[in-house]
Order: C-alpha cells, then structure tokens, then sequence
C-alpha cells in the first residue's frame, strides 16, 4: 500500500491513521459510558421493567422487576414473559405483545399480576415496541407500575365515604321519625313523596348520588311543620287566612333546621324551595323557573301529586286521575314540564303506584 510513497507522505499516512485509531478508541469510550449510564437508569427506575422478544421471551429485566415478581434476574432470563409474571390478558387478542405486532404503537391498561409466592399485586403496565434501526420489531418493553398503595388509600377513602353517607342518611332517617311522633300523617305523605321523587328523577336520568340527594330532602321536606300547632294541622274545613300564613312558613322553618348540617347535596335549599312554582306564584320567595333548584321541581310535582290522590283531615282524597289532572293543566305553568311529563309516564304507562 505504501509502495511508491515518498518519505513524507508515508509519515502523513502514519499520521492519519493514528487519528483515525484515536477517535475510534473514544468513540467506545463513549459507547461504554453510555451503555453504563442507560444500565445504570434501567436499574434505578422505581417501576418494574422488562424486555421481551417476539416469542414471549424474557431478555432482561430491571430490579424493581425482580421485586415486583419474585423472580431473580437468573430466574427470569429466557423464561416465557406469561410463566413468571401472568395476568388476565396473557393468551388473549388483549396481550400487548400480540396488539403491538398489530401494528399499535403504545399499550396501557389496570391489571392484577400473579407474583411467584401467588398473590396478586395491582399494577398499571404500560408496553411499546422494540425496534431494529431498519424499523424490524423485536419485541416489546414493559413498565409496570405497582398501584397497591394507591388501591388502599382509594379503599380507605370509599369507606370513610360510606360512613359519612350513612351517618348523613341516619340523621335523616331519624328526623322523619321525629316528625312520625308527632304527627303520623306527614310521615307516611313524605314517605310517598320520597318513592315517587325518586322514581322521577331515575327516570330524568340523574346520577345514582343526586338521586340519593332527592330521595332524602323528599322524606323530610314538611319537617317544618313541626313549628305548626297539632290543632291546625288536623283540623277538618277550610282554614283562616292567619293559619294558612303560619303552615307556609314550614319551608323556611325546615330549612332553619337544616341549614347548618353540611350535607353533600343541597337538602335544606330544596326543602326551602319545594312550594315554588313555575310562574312565580309560589312561596316564600315566589321564584321563577330556572330560579328554582331542578330537585326542588321535581319535588313540588311528586308533593302535589301524593297531597291530592291521599286523604287530608280536612277533606276526602281525590284520588289519582285528578291528581293528574292538575299535574298535566299546571304543565309549564306551575310545574317543570319534563317533570310532569316523566311523572304522567310513570304513572300511566309504567303502572307506578304511590304505595
Ligand atoms: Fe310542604
Ligand atoms: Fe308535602
């Protein structure tokens, strides 16, 4: 190679080459530094991580992984990804090994896991592919992440929740007794109230929570009338104008009551609210429409309705049809149309009965 070369081309040559030798020498330097730093990283992250070829099999796993599985790194090298660490998608069209070779660039998904001594340990996996530079697939990389800690805090959480709703639902519960005491008649109307308000609201598609909030403002919503004497509330005839004031203050008085309790749905304000009217014409504020809380609306339609079709101390029931009757001719005016109408549907196609 160096025939014919002069003295000082063959010394330029010389040269060259141990540059040449030189860079490739610092280039695996690097390589090397870098391959430590990425094995260094692999190790470290706090979730588990593997690499599998495209045959389910394991070609290297991080410690977190050994860990989380129970298998040592030994243990787990050249094993089928599905023998050592298996979930509810191993074998199925779901398993992100089989939807990446589909072509999908990412896979996430809530599972449990099976570790080695057989318990099972929530984790959220994410998957993505492992590609040649030409784009070839080779397998895929897999994180997992343990969530056991996270399922117990959200489980603690559920259950103080329950407690708390049913303390909240106790201490209604024992308000309509109290109110049952005294005065038997209100009780059973606003059980009544309480059915037909929450079969309407089911059937206006409310969430399960408002439909709970609805129910229980509905078995309390007289609760006032407490503050009203025995002797009015059972009185046969027409009453003075005087009572007539004093039983109208009962939406105030219920929500005196309620006011200070922080219950999570807007019991007392629907209380206050329950003899509003549409145009209005209601009482104690005398609002209009939107003004008036949906679950107010909803309970003004199911208290006409049961007042009507039952017996009162001061005149015989009118019985259903008339109760209806009222509903459809107050339609828009005194009462929520899609109220009324859900409410005429339950009645008259659904069959549904106030007791
Ligand atoms: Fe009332
Ligand atoms: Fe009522």
């Amino acid at each position: 190679m160096s025939q014919g070369l002069t003295e000082e081309e063959l010394k330029l040559e010389v040269s060259n080459l141990r540059k040449e030798v030189l860079a490739l020498k610092q280039s695996e330097k690097v390589s090397k530094i870098d391959l430590a730093e990425m094995n260094q990283i692999f190790q470290t992250v706090a979730d588990g991580v593997i690499v599998i070829d495209k045959d389910f099999n394991v070609v290297r796993v991080n410690e977190t992984f050994t860990v989380l599985s129970g298998f040592s790194e030994q243990e787990s090298m050249g094993r089928k990804c599905y023998e050592i660490f298996p979930g509810a998608l191993c074998h199925t069209p779901g398993c992100p090994m089989v939807r990446i070779s589909c072509c999908v660039e990412r896979v996430e998904y809530e599972v449990a896991k099976q570790r080695r001594n057989l318990t099972r340990i929530p984790c959220i996996v994410t998957a993505t592919p492992l590609r040649a530079p030409d784009g070839e697939l080779l397998g895929i990389v897999e994180n997992f992440k343990d969530i056991s800690r996270l399922k117990g805090i959200q489980e603690d959480l559920q259950q103080s929740f329950e407690k708390f709703r049913k303390a909240m639902g106790g201490i209604i519960h024992a308000i309509s007794l109290t109110i049952e005491k005294r005065d038997p008649h209100t009780a059973g109307h606003q059980r009544r109230v309480a059915k037909l308000s929450r079969a309407i609201a089911t059937d206006m598609g409310f969430s399960w929570d408002r439909i709970e909030g609805i129910r229980m403002a509905a078995a309390i919503h007289d609760l006032g009338k407490i503050h009203v004497p025995a002797a009015i509330l059972s009185r046969p005839g027409r009453l003075s104008e005087p009572e007539l004031a004093i039983i109208r203050i009962h939406p105030n008085i219920g929500y005196d009551i309620l006011k200070g309790i922080k219950f999570s749905w807007p019991i007392a304000q629907t209380i206050l609210q329950h003899h509003e009217r549409m145009d209005g014409s209601g009482y104690p504020f005398g609002l209009f429409a939107e003004d008036i809380l949906e679950e107010a609306r909803i309970l003004a339609v199911a208290d006409v309705v049961e007042a009507m079709s039952s017996h009162r101390p001061y005149r015989p029931a009118h019985g259903i049809d008339k109760a209806l009757e009222e509903i459809s001719k107050g339609k828009g005016m005194l009462y929520d149309p899609k109220v009324v109408d859900v409410c005429l549907n339950l009645f008259l196609k659904k069959k549904f009965k106030l007791e």
